[in-house]
């Protein structure tokens, strides 16, 4: 992961803040705010807070409670002054019961809960952390692995927004020394598996790309157009070119493509009741504010 060491830098949902702490240490960034979804006494509970004294005596701002989705739990978070956001390995938080599970997802699967998730986190990064006049980047590390692999990440999160989805790097964890990804509710950390960090920008691809080629030693996949014609293709399981149509038909019967079809499925139809929701709440505001 390329840090600039003038970046001004935000981290979400950070486990046991050992990512931070690693951060902080050996890419040194101007300044960094460290965000974790659980309370101070949760972490102290899970893991241990050494990693949040430790940032605390670097005078580096930790927010606990921190809900990516919540403004509310933003706290004293000074907003739009960050020049990247960084989401490690992201996960919907365990569910508190059988009962919470079968109240969350009776509309939504797991699947769509966690694009969900990433989504409101991309929409918050430019509505909210992000500095317009900064470096303006969304990073999101995640699993080459399923389920991960199925949330579509680099096609689903970011669409009907303006929002660009700029290209992917190998994580490379021996970089983050002290770093353990941990896992959402024990103080296990997870076995590491491969992790790709996916970029996204309000800025073009060109003008990323710039940046990225002047400054970065990193090797960067950009998100450029294919030249394989999207017929020869499965654009939901980004597979292909097929050598032929029947080819084609054998995938499309796969029971791997059947799935990655519902939850697309799902998918379209969150993002059409988000629609819905958006405007319906636009109306009542624009009623409010006429009467
Ligand atoms: C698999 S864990 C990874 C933890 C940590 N990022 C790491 O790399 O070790 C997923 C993390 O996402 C966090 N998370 C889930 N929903 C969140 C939300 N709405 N806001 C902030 N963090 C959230 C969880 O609290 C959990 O720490």
């Amino acid at each position: 992961m390329y840090i600039n060491p003038k970046w001004r830098v935000l981290t979400v949902g950070d486990g046991d803040l050992s990512f931070s702490a690693s951060l902080l240490k050996y890419h040194q960034p101007q300044q960094l705010t460290a965000t974790i979804y659980d309370s101070k006494v949760c972490l102290q509970e899970k893991y241990d807070d050494n990693y949040y004294q430790q940032l605390q005596q670097e005078n580096c701002q930790v927010i606990t409670g921190f809900d990516v989705t919540d403004k509310n739990t933003w706290g004293t978070l000074k907003q739009h002054s960050f020049d990247v956001v960084i989401f490690q390995f992201p996960l919907l938080p365990a569910f508190s019961s059988k009962q919470a599970f079968q109240a969350q997802c009776e509309t939504s699967s797991v699947n769509t809960l966690n694009r969900a998730l990433l989504r409101q986190y991309l929409v918050n990064c430019f509505a909210y952390f992000l500095n317009e006049k900064g470096a303006q980047l969304a990073l999101i590390t995640s699993k080459n692995v399923k389920p991960y692999l199925q949330w579509d990440i680099e096609k689903a999160l970011h669409r009907n927004t303006d929002i660009n989805y700029i290209g992917r790097f190998t994580f490379d964890i021996s970089k983050f020394p002290g770093y353990k990804v941990r896992n959402v509710n024990r103080n296990k950390h997870v076995k590491s598996t491969q992790g790709t960090t996916y970029i996204y920008s309000l800025k073009s691809l060109d003008t990323c790309k710039t940046m990225f080629d002047s400054d970065s030693t990193e090797y960067i996949t950009y998100n450029l157009k294919s030249r394989i014609p999207v017929q020869k293709t499965c654009q939901i399981c980004r597979t292909g070119a097929f050598a032929s149509e029947r080819d084609k038909l054998m995938h499309l019967a796969t029971k791997k493509h059947q799935q990655m079809f519902d939850y697309d499925q799902q998918w379209t139809n969150y993002l059409q009741h988000e629609s819905i929701n958006q405007l319906s709440a636009a109306n009542n505001e624009a009623g409010s504010n006429n009467e």
